[in-house]
């Protein structure tokens, strides 16, 4: 179950040419399981009609004429004491003045005084007026408070000018809102680090030796560790993936790389979701390899090993000089198999000196790599097992990051 889940959100909708980007927003939201109830100002109800709103939330869209409606003693209230989350996107410099000097004078600026719950705002105008002396102090101001500030972006505004103002993309608000959700969560004060993806092996500058993998299951960890209140380092091979909004973001191409990214961490979790390398050509050709020279007779030696340094160097500080600081409390490892999966993911815990192993059938259609879904079972350090049944990557996330924080305690 995402983040998002049964949340309750009020999406507050000012004067902005933004304001079409906020149906996305809204839907976006609504389709990930939020209740989402639209607040809109009389200047965000002239770009965007309530109806847009009610149609792809399910739910009513309040604007000004509600203020003065029956409910109106109520509405602003109500809204204040259930809602988890106050979104403002996009927000004028108008509303942001107003919210910074404490003014009551619409639906939406009366419920902001009333609401508890975190308030975020994604500012939408032009470069000039997000420059102005006036905005930076109301935004600072609003700051200081504990508002979330997300955006302006720079590029092409309504003006025709280009500049920072731009309001911050659908997608990339939901992580900023994923994130406030999710401080008090679980793993909060954690420091997780997640590998993803498939590792590359240079054998000359435009060839690689790499895996099938697609980094699914490792940015689906990432994700759900940040929802959890864990502050997240990803390292990531090549991938086609986005990564989520809050994590840290480490770029590695290689294992070798991979094996210093992890090294230069300390954290309470490593989880080892990468397909990581075991050979790597003995020697990087320094220039493409031409067919006229004929087939290379490539020569293979043994890739980093990481769990393997992570496990043999870390976890007995006391006896490697220098190494305490880089320590990882709980460590988690995969294993992909194609054949006896139980016996080979059991004996790679063993050997890894693993607290966890998460172990999945490759040779199956609907699990491992590249699919959405994935069938696992968690071998446990204390010999516990659970086979978990076919489920998303996001939520086999989710069952593995419960037990990790069940292993923090
Ligand atoms: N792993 C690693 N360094 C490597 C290879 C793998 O740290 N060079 C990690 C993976 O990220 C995974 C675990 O070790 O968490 C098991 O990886 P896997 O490829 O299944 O096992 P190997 O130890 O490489 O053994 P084999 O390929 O022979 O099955």
């Amino acid at each position: 179950m995402s983040i998002l889940s049964g949340k309750h959100i009020l999406l507050g909708v000012t004067g902005s040419i933004a304001g079409y980007k906020a149906a996305d927003l809204a839907s976006k939201l609504a389709q990930a399981g939020a209740q989402v109830d639209v607040i809109l100002t009389n200047a965000g109800e002239k770009f965007v009609t309530p109806l847009t709103f009610q149609s792809v939330t399910g739910r009513r869209a309040c604007t000004d004429a509600d203020l003065w409606g029956n409910e109106a003693h109520v509405l602003h209230v109500g809204f204040g004491k259930t809602a988890d989350l106050l979104l403002i996107a996009p927000c004028t410099a108008d509303t942001i003045a107003k919210l910074a000097h404490g003014l009551a004078d619409n639906l939406l600026t009366v419920t902001a005084l009333a609401a508890t719950c975190p308030l975020v705002i994604a500012p939408a105008m032009d470069g000039g007026m997000f420059d102005h002396p006036a905005t930076q102090e109301n935004l600072a101001k609003l700051k200081e408070r504990g508002a979330v500030i997300i955006g302006p972006v720079s590029g092409h505004l309504a003006s025709g000018l280009s500049g920072v103002g731009r309001m911050i993309e659908p997608a990339e608000i939901i992580g900023h809102v994923r994130v406030v959700l999710g401080r008090n969560g679980k793993l909060a004060g954690k420091k997780v680090v997640v590998t993803a993806g498939g590792t590359q092996e240079a054998l000359d500058p435009v060839r690689v030796i790499t895996n099938h993998s697609s980094g699914k299951q490792g940015y689906a960890l990432a994700q759900v560790a940040l929802d959890s209140g864990a502050d997240v380092c990803l390292i990531s091979a090549p991938t086609a993936l986005t990564p989520p909004v809050g994590a840290r973001f480490v770029n590695v191409v290689s294992a070798e790389d991979m094996l210093n990214a992890v090294m230069a961490e300390s954290a309470d979790v490593l989880i080892m979701a990468a397909a990581v390398a075991d050979f790597t050509p003995k020697v990087k050709a320094k220039d493409k390899m031409k067919k006229r020279d004929g087939i290379p007779q490539v020569e293979l030696t043994a890739a980093a090993d990481i769990l393997g340094t992570v496990g043999g160097q870390t976890r007995r500080p006391e006896r490697v000089e220098g190494l305490c600081a880089k320590r990882f409390h709980v460590v988690v490892g995969f294993a992909a198999e194609s054949q006896h999966l139980l016996e080979n993911a059991s004996e790679k815990l063993k050997s890894k000196k693993l607290d966890l192993i998460v172990a999945n059938d490759i040779s199956a259609k609907d699990a491992g790599f590249a699919v959405e879904t994935n069938r696992v079972t968690l071998l446990f350090a204390n010999g516990k097992k659970e086979s978990l049944p076919l489920m998303s990557k996001t939520d086999a996330a989710e069952k593995i990051i419960e037990h990790i924080s069940t292993l923090l305690e």
